[in-house]
This record gives structure tokens, sequence and C-alpha cells, in this order.
């Protein structure tokens, strides 16, 4: 039956694994976009979620026509699926947006890039056809992430019927970013996403990049221009190229809308409470005793700049030797994109600095840094209901909900240090102490304050912080999201 509210992800809601006997299971999948639209998406009945196969046991599920109720997996041929999702997506569009281009060696746009870019173009194709077939006559399809720039344009010209909205979990790159990418790259980019009838994004900051000249005014198949000022409407006016190739067709309007999205904080301490984190709580506990615990919780990603959180750490015990012995840094790294050698380097590198801070101020009976690399939601919820100091400092970030999670989670109050390039620094700026996450030395004066705040003090920042970060949990993100696209 045809749907008439679908859901595009590069990740889906399950992953399968295969048992020694070949038999298939599947289990939920990982990451905050996936538990946000999970919990979204279980109150809208007949709602259809398409992914990509991510693994061989997903594609071998594909092959066998098993079939979990609300979700289409795509079998995408795996060489193009490599190249669009680590070629493209994870090593070109993440790295635009988040800035992490080391500039003097990258980004280097050369034929090897154009083979990936034509994989791109088809893995979205593959998407856009899926969408295209299941969807009811004026269905509403919510497109995900920057794996997905192209579908709207694509699903646009397959179905002009549909109301298509896209969300932006990362940042947006700055003007001068996206000036980098090729010129016809980036117009692609453009002409993809508006596509769509409305675009979301997680703060105006990103929205605004998005909208500035520098993205939209020289992509070619595209006359745009920005909403006349002194309206409250934001968007961008365009004129697509008509399929025929020659001129515009006609004048369309597409918003685009920041939609802050929060946790659930009902859910989310019902699953802080389970005996398994209960049990986790306890161990942690056993393993720091009364020492102070600044926690962190990442995927070990480049742009949540783990090292120089490491290298704050370091300086605190350096300038403020009254710590040593007295803290502990819990530092959560589990492994994320390991196909990418840049990756691959990131982690060891984050290993060999926490060894090394280890090895520098360690004493018989004082670890001063535990690194843990598993992929543990639970001991991350111990973590949370733990900690006395939070560092988020990411260099730039779609939101971050970790920063939102740990106060709402936290049992007697957890001081924030939260960077300014964090999505979440709009809505939790005025309870946390915020920190450039290139300054170190800030940094470590930040987790200095931090540790020294008053109990009193934490726990009424963290009550706040929890408000601010509860104002709009997943489901109503979802919903203002699919009523706003009602025509
Ligand atoms: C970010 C992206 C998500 C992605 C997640 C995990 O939050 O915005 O789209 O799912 O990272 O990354 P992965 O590559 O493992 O899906």
């Amino acid at each position: 039956m045809a749907s008439q509210v679908l859901v595009a992800a590069n990740r889906g809601p399950l992953s399968y694994t295969i048992d020694a006997e070949g038999g298939l299971s599947a289990r939920r999948g990982g990451g905050g976009l996936v538990s946000g639209l999970s919990a979204a998406l279980a109150e809208q009945p007949g709602a259809l979620w398409i992914c990509a196969a991510l693994s061989e046991a997903d594609r071998e599920a594909v092959r066998r026509g098993v079939a979990e109720p609300g979700v289409r997996m795509l079998d995408i041929d795996p060489t193009v699926y490599d190249a669009a999702y680590n070629g493209i997506a994870n090593s070109v569009l993440w790295f635009t947006h988040h800035h992490l281009y080391d500039v003097p060696r990258e980004p280097v746009f050369d034929a090897e890039f154009r083979r990936r870019w034509e994989a791109y173009v088809a893995y979205n194709e593959s998407f856009a056809r899926a969408l295209a077939q299941e969807a009811a006559e004026g269905a509403r399809v919510l497109v995900q992430d920057y794996h997905l720039a192209l579908v709207p344009g694509q699903l646009r010209e397959l179905r002009p019927d549909l109301r298509i909205g896209h969300f932006t979990h990362t940042p947006w790159a700055s003007p001068e970013f996206m000036g980098m990418l090729p010129d016809d790259i980036r117009s692609q980019l453009v002409w993809g996403m508006l596509g769509a009838d409305r675009l979301g994004f997680h703060t105006w900051a990103w929205a605004a990049n998005f909208i500035s000249g520098g993205t939209i005014e020289d992509a070619r198949g595209i006359a745009a221009g920005s909403f006349p000022a002194g309206t409250p409407e934001r968007g961008v006016w365009h004129r697509r190229t008509a399929p025929d190739g020659r001129g515009y067709g006609k004048r369309q309007f597409t918003e685009v809308t920041s939609y802050p999205l929060g946790v659930d904080a009902d859910e989310l301490r019902a699953l802080a409470h389970r005996p398994e984190v209960d049990e986790k709580l306890a161990g942690l506990r056993a393993e720091v005793g009364d020492l102070k615990t600044i926690a962190r919780v990442d995927r070990t990603e480049l742009s949540k700049n783990i090292l120089r959180g490491l290298l704050a750490y370091r300086e605190l015990l350096t300038v403020h030797p009254e710590w040593r012995g007295r803290v502990v840094h819990l530092a959560s790294a589990y492994p994320s994109r390991q196909d990418l050698a840049v990756y691959r380097a990131y982690t060891e590198s984050v290993r060999e600095l926490a060894a090394e801070i280890n090895e520098e101020f360690g004493t018989a009976d004082w670890q001063p840094v535990l690194v843990s690399v598993q992929d543990d939601f639970a001991r991350s919820l111990a973590v949370y209901r733990m900690a006395d100091v939070a560092l988020v400092n990411p260099v730039r970030d779609g939101m971050n909900l970790v920063a939102k999670e740990i106060p709402v989670v936290s049992e007697a109050g957890c001081a924030l240090v939260l960077s300014t390039g964090a999505g979440a620094y709009e809505e939790l700026r005025a309870d946390a102490l915020t920190v450039n996450p290139y300054d170190v030395s800030a940094t470590a004066e930040a987790l200095h304050a931090a540790l020294a705040m008053p109990d009193g003090e934490r726990a009424e920042r963290t009550k706040r912080l929890a408000a601010a970060a509860t104002a709009l949990p997943p489901a109503a993100w979802f919903s203002a999201q699919l009523a706003d696209l009602l025509p």
C-alpha cells in the first residue's frame, strides 16, 4: 500500500546480523538521528522509512525478502555505495560542512573525485526512485541529511505532486567553504536541496549559511534570490531549469526553517534507570571512588575535537595541580567511520594522547584518564548520571545531543563546558560555561571553574539546561515538520 508519510535516511532504524547457522536477526541501529526518528515515526501509523543496506547481513536480508514493517532497505551496489558514502558524503560533504579540511593538502577535486560524484548521484537516484514508487498521491516525504542532498530535486522531477522536506543534521558550510567545491558540483547540491518545499536546519545560523548568497546565487540551473527583506518568512525564491533545458520554469519558493531537535525527558530518564544502567553505574562508582569526574561521550569523530579536549585536561592538571589525584576524565570515544584512514589515524591519536597523560601524571593509585571505546549506550547513561562536569567541545557540530542529554539525566547536577561551535550553544549558552573550541587554555580554565562550581549553582543551572534541552523532543520536532509540509 502506498504511504502518506515517508522518511529517507542513509542509516535505517535497524541493522541485521547473520549467525553461524545463517539465521538473520534484527537489532536497533545507533546514532542520534536514528533514535530521534524512531521515536517520532512510532507515532505515525503506516509511515515508511527508506534506508540503505549498510552491511552484508543487511543485503542478505533484502535478498531474502526479510522485511520489518515500516522499513524498506535498498540494496545498492557495494562499490557505488562505498564511493557515495565514504568517498563523497563522509569525505567531502561532511568535511565541507564541518570545515575540517587541512587546506594546504585538501580538498583535491580530480578525476577520482568525479568518479565518486557519479556514484553519489546514482545512490541518491536509488532513493528518489524508491520514494517515487512508494509514495501515495500528495504524500509528505522527509529526506534526511547530507547523504541525500540531491534527492529532493530528483524526486521533484519524478513526482511533482509530493510535498518534500529535507532536514540537515550537520551544520551548513560557510560561503567560503561552499566556494571550495567545483562550481557545477555546488550547483547540483543547491539544485537538489531546492527541489524541497521546505528545508530544515537545527539552528538559524546553519539556515542562514544556506540562504546566503555565496551558496545559491551562482548555482547553474537555478535563478534565485532571497525572500525580500522586511518580511517574516525566510527562504529562497527560485526558478528551475525547464525539463527541456531551455529557459526557466515558474517561480517557486523553498522555505527555510530552524527546528532545534531536543530530547524526550521521560523516555531518556526511563532508559537511564533500567537495571542494566544501575549495574554499570555501580561498577563505575567502584572504579572512580569519590573522585570528581569530567565526562565526554562521542563517536571518535574529527569534528568532536577530542584531542584538544585531552590537551585542555592536561593543561588543567599542569596549571591547577590541586586537581591531581582528585579528578578522573571519563572519555568515551567509540569507533566511527573506520573505513576512512583519517578516522583510524585520529582514533589512534586519541589513544596515544590519553596514554601520554596517564604516563605523565598517573600514580600507583590514580589513573587520570579512562578511555572507553565501546559503543555502549547503557554505560554512557551511567556516565551521564554521575558526571560532575561534561565536556562538549566540538569544533563545529549540527546540534550535539549529548549536551542536551546529560543535564536531563544528571543526578546531582552537572556543569556543562560547551563549545561555541555546537548548534546546542544557541539554546544552552546561558547556563553553560562556553568556550572557543580552539582555545585549549580557555577550555582548561572552564574545566577548572566547572569543577569548582558550588553544588547549589550547578544543580540550578542543570535544571535550566534540562528545561531548554527538552523544549522540542523528537516526536514534536518531527510532527512540526510534517505539519509545516501541508499545502
Ligand atoms: C551524524 C549524521 C547522521 C549519522 C551519524 C552517525 O549525526 O548527521 O546522519 O547517521 O552522524 O554516522 P554514521 O556515518 O555512522 O551513520
